[in-house]
């Protein structure tokens, strides 16, 4: 089940984040880990700018993503599966829901963005058939990001 996040889902959201950024993650840069593993006030603050949506297995929950609109397009960012939770089709019913919600609010594309070290995150896009966008290289704490664009 998806739904739109309350600020009752912050801090599981939170415990999520850290779930999935604080194992052992060889060559990341630090930058990139304490970003994606917010704490609850900063991701409240997040809230303010983003829309996000969570999967739930009944009371569990098992991913997050959030649509981030600006001039015109949607930028889908902080998505994260719980490792247990994974291969499910989990990210699929998130981006596909994001990429709906989009719709409804008249973006006219939507991109989303990976590192090249996350294969899993750009073979997810390929799957739902976003088109490849270009790469730009040492662009994120020198890491070469993916970018990747449909429109909705
Ligand atoms: C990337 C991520 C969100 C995928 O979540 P998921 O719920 O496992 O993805 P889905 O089950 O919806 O996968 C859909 C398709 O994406 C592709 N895919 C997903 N994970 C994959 C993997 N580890 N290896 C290869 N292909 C993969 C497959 O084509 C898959 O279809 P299939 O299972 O029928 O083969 C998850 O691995 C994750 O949270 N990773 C860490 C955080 C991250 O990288 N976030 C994205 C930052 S941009």
């Amino acid at each position: 089940m998806i739904d739109r996040v309350s600020h009752e889902d912050i801090p599981e959201i939170c415990a999520l984040y850290k779930r999935v950024w604080e194992v052992p993650h060889p060559g990341i840069p630090a930058e990139f880990l304490k970003a994606a593993a917010p704490t609850p006030l900063e991701f409240t603050s997040r809230m303010e700018g983003v829309t996000y949506f969570v999967a739930r297995d009944g009371k569990r929950l098992l991913g997050v993503i959030g649509c981030s609109f600006s001039e015109g397009n949607c930028h889908l960012v902080d998505l994260a599966v719980d490792v247990e939770a994974r291969r499910k089709g989990v990210a699929t019913s998130l981006v596909l829901t994001a990429v709906d919600w989009a719709r409804k609010s008249h973006a006219n594309a939507v991109w989303a963005d990976a590192l090249g070290r996350f294969p899993e995150a750009r073979a997810l896009f390929h799957h739902l058939g976003f088109a490849s966008a270009g790469v730009l290289h040492r662009h994120r704490w020198n890491e070469d990001v993916h970018f990747y664009e449909t429109f909705p």
